[in-house]
């Protein structure tokens, strides 16, 4: 993405003696200041972002849901791509935290009277936000924002374009650990339409730098990034052979709105050769998990017996994101103290 508008330079003064991070989401002492990838995170870290969500897990079961970790803090959600599930988990989760929190309707923002992205920062910025929540549909818009955003906010990324969906990522990491307790040994196996997932870059960042014995994408050729043999994962084409002795099957959404009409046969034809019904899954490991990010498009990545039956642990991911946002919106802002969640 580039800047709309000339800008100033607006980086934090840098500390003669302490120069900054290289990694823009880590400040220098190696703290989550932005979290906007997987990428560059080391396995030290995502462990604690998913010991500290394992803190608040118990805050959701208590009669005042409340802890004051982010009282007095501003956190912005700004949504220019559609979400459900994201957006007001990322909502309840700065609620719980006791933020104040604001949800800019983009279509109905500004932004529809041509008011560039970078005005529309410098306008929340005047209102002394602490924080942005971003999913925008161009890949790189949570850096091109972290980067051009005051020093003091922190900028966490929703999902941006086909590049990362970070904290989708590390709920479903969270909602593994809950049901394998640990990453070694593991085999998972992700089917669908990988090149255009941002969740599953994400995942499979997370996945290998956990630890995960072996991560599988499952697809038609089509529907594979072309640096597929680079991401540290086996290929596999037919959905039988992949999700064989799987120990999590992760399912995908097809992204129609990021793709041609010629990457795709028919729905019902993907479905034939690519859904998964519980005849299929006996392939997997007996105590295999089955997951989606959402939505779910029933019918043609999955059945309904597969998404609503025993072994879905669908909506215990969206249970879980509200920890996992919890611990991401804590740890970017500082407040929760470096190893208080050990496990
Ligand atoms: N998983 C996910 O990002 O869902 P939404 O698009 O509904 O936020």
């Amino acid at each position: 993405m580039r800047p709309e508008t000339k800008t100033e330079n607006r980086k934090a003064p840098t500390v003669i003696d302490s120069p900054p991070s290289e990694n823009l989401q880590l400040d220098n002492n190696g703290r989550l200041r932005h979290f906007l990838s997987i990428d560059g995170l080391n396995r030290e870290l995502l462990t604690e972002i998913l010991d500290t969500a394992e803190s608040f897990t118990g805050v959701s079961e208590r009669t005042v849901k409340k802890v004051p970790l982010l009282r007095g803090k501003v956190i912005t959600n700004l949504f220019f791509e559609t979400s459900t599930r994201t957006r007001t988990t990322f909502e309840l989760a700065a609620k719980r935290l006791s933020a104040d929190v604001l949800s800019l309707n983009i279509s109905a923002s500004s932004t529809s009277k041509g008011e560039t992205l970078l005005d529309t920062l410098r306008n929340l910025e005047a209102m002394h936000c602490d924080m942005f929540v971003v999913r925008h549909n161009d890949s790189g818009a949570a850096n091109f924002i972290a980067t051009h955003t005051a020093p003091h906010i922190s900028v966490v990324n929703a999902g941006d374009g086909r590049h990362s969906h970070p904290t989708q990522a590390m709920l479903d990491m969270f909602t593994i650990r809950r049901h394998k307790q640990k990453f070694s040994g593991l085999k998972v196996a992700i089917v669908g339409d990988i090149l255009h997932s941002r969740v599953a870059r994400s995942q499979i960042l997370a996945l290998n730098t956990l630890g995960a014995e072996e991560v599988r994408v499952i697809a038609p050729k089509t529907l594979l990034p072309a640096d597929v043999a680079s991401l540290g994962v086996k290929v596999f084409y037919d959905l039988e052979q992949g999700i064989q002795d799987a120990d999590v099957v992760i399912m995908l959404r097809l992204q129609r709105e990021r793709m041609g009409s010629a990457m795709l046969p028919s729905e019902h034809e993907y479905f034939q050769l690519y859904g998964l019904t519980d005849e299929r899954l006996e392939a997997a490991h007996p105590d295999a998990i089955v997951m989606h990010p959402g939505p779910i498009n029933r019918g043609v990545e999955m059945d309904s017996q597969v998404a609503d039956g025993p072994r879905s642990v669908i909506l215990q991911q969206v249970s879980f994101g509200i920890a996992v946002r919890m611990a991401v919106m804590s740890m970017a802002m500082g407040t929760v103290t470096p190893g208080a969640a050990k496990r």
